[in-house]
């Protein structure tokens, strides 16, 4: 049977604005507005947006779907296979710069590979791949991530200890703090100033080319991104691009300092990786609700980190459960690629410049995708069900997925681990303690209070961070 692209009709291109994109913009594809993931998930969102396509996909036989904006047409993939063809292809024909992206992005990081023409694209990913250490399950710098981990959790646990609970602002407060250091060293931790700049840039950024680019606040950012980068100690990521640099320059001679310009430029790329720790964040703590609801996972968390001790070891398990929050929950709402030359289709021709979208929400939970659906599944990624299912893209896939995915599983895990010690009790926990798992959670709604199990566990978490466990002065940057 053919699947060749089916425009939509007008009816069903209002169901698919409504249910589909508005909730997406909405919540802010860049940095996320509390008020509107509170109302996506009271309306459950991610659950309309599955029916819908769900709907569009058995009648249309799975073709992918047109949708027409003004001007513009974007494709909406609804089977597994189209979704490998997209992000295989990436860069060419299907480049991750499209034109919404290119916009919003160029408020923070205008030479971020993300949003890179192809030549630059081709020196500063390798560059990407080398800082972040992006195959290798253990960062070279992961005895130093462990440790501000370790600093992180005893902060936490003095906070909840002082106040009974933890919510989600002390924790993206703390987590921040973690992501200065571990990024940028010791120099950036309580630089809340940076945190905001960038919250205020990434809040033009939700509106895309609709928001004038904010130069100067862009500029005074920049500079001091790159003041950290210069003086970033070893064991950071900034120290590890520095390194990536020199390596890839001493590769490639020919291809440094062309027309003046550091061909391995760190500092480009670091306010991609600053702005993406929020998604680490995000996934950490809906993790943490969900091993705070399950005694069972917990205690395995628990056990694996017991085991493994206080090195940079890997976590499978705590990993696995990180996984499985951004599978059921992705951070990243929509992928989005745009053609950079004509697309043949099962007999159909897109022209040049036709946008693709992959709602990553819908093919990990949907009926044509992961068989894993509502039901957390932290053991699918241990015994390859998840690796081998093409429908399961939390960090994308293909040339031009996340580069930053190792380092992210590896701290977020060690951070789960701890946390998961502090013996915490999440409020509305009667949701998350059973399958099927609600299709859309507020990240900011979340807050736990400390249950019966505490005391043992904040011994713990206040050992394994080596004395320096104080709860920092509130830095108020964060998910807002
Ligand atoms: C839970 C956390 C994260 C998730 C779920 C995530 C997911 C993603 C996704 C889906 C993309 C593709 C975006 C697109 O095509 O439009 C991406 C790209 C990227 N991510 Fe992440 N990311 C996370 C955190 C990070 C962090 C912390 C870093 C760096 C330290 C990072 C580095 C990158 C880079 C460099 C790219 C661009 C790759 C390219 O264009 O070749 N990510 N990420």
């Amino acid at each position: 049977m053919s699947r060749a692209p089916v425009d939509l009709t007008p009816r069903e291109s209002l169901d698919v604005l409504r249910d589909v994109l508005a909730p997406l913009v909405a919540q802010g594809a860049i940095v996320r507005r509390p008020l509107m993931t509170g109302r996506a998930e009271r309306r459950q969102s991610d659950g309309r947006c599955a029916a819908v396509l769900d709907r569009l996909r058995d009648r249309h036989g799975g073709a992918p779907l047109v949708l027409r904006l003004g001007g513009r047409r974007v494709v909406l993939v609804t089977e597994p296979d189209d979704v490998a063809r997209v992000l295989d292809g990436s860069p060419e024909p299907f480049t991750p710069a499209n034109r919404e992206k290119r916009a919003a992005l160029r408020q923070f990081q205008p030479d971020g590979v993300l949003v890179s023409p192809a030549a630059e694209r081709r020196r500063r990913r390798p560059l990407n791949e080398r800082a972040l250490a992006n195959g290798s399950a253990v960062h070279p710098a992961g005895d130093a991530v462990v440790e501000q981990v370790a600093r992180t959790a005893a902060e936490l646990a003095q906070a909840a200890r002082t106040t009974g609970e933890l919510d989600a602002r002390t924790f993206a407060d703390a987590h921040w703090r973690l992501v200065r250091t571990v990024t940028l060293g010791e120099q950036a931790r309580d630089d809340e100033l940076l945190t905001k700049r960038l919250d205020a840039l990434r809040a033009a950024g939700n509106w895309s080319y609709l928001h004038p680019v904010r130069r100067r606040l862009r500029a005074a950012f920049l500079e001091q991104v790159r003041g950290y980068v210069e003086q970033a100690e070893a064991g950071t990521l900034a120290a590890a691009g520095r390194e990536a640099a020199e390596a890839l320059a001493a590769e490639d001679p020919d291809a440094s300092n062309l027309h003046g310009e550091d061909r391995h430029d760190v500092a480009s790329q670091v306010p991609h990786w600053l702005f993406a720790w929020d998604a680490a964040g995000i996934a950490t703590l809906r993790a943490l609700a969900v091993v705070a609801a399950r005694p069972e996972v917990r205690e395995r968390v628990l056990a694996e980190l017991t085991t493994a001790g206080r090195g940079a070891a890997v976590l499978p398990y705590a990993r696995a459960c990180v996984l499985e929050s951004v599978r059921l929950w992705p951070t990243t709402l929509v992928v989005l690629r745009e053609s950079t030359e004509p697309t043949r289709w099962d007999g159909r021709t897109l022209p040049t410049g036709t946008g693709f979208a992959v709602v990553s929400s819908y093919f990990h939970r949907a009926r044509s995708g992961s068989a894993l659906g509502d039901r957390f599944v932290p053991e699918a990624w241990l015994d390859g069900r998840a690796d081998d299912d093409r429908a399961l893209v939390p960090f994308s896939a293909g040339p031009a997925a996340c580069a930053g995915r190792d380092v992210v599983l590896f701290t977020a895990s060690h951070l789960l681990g701890r946390l998961a010690g502090l013996g915490l009790d999440v409020d509305r926990g009667e949701h998350l303690a059973h399958d099927p798992l609600p299709r859309t959670v507020d990240h900011f709604g979340l807050s736990f209070r400390l249950g019966g199990r505490a005391d043992r566990s904040l011994g713990t978490v206040e050992e394994a961070s080596d004395g320096r466990g104080t709860a920092g002065p509130g830095a108020r940057g964060g998910w807002t």
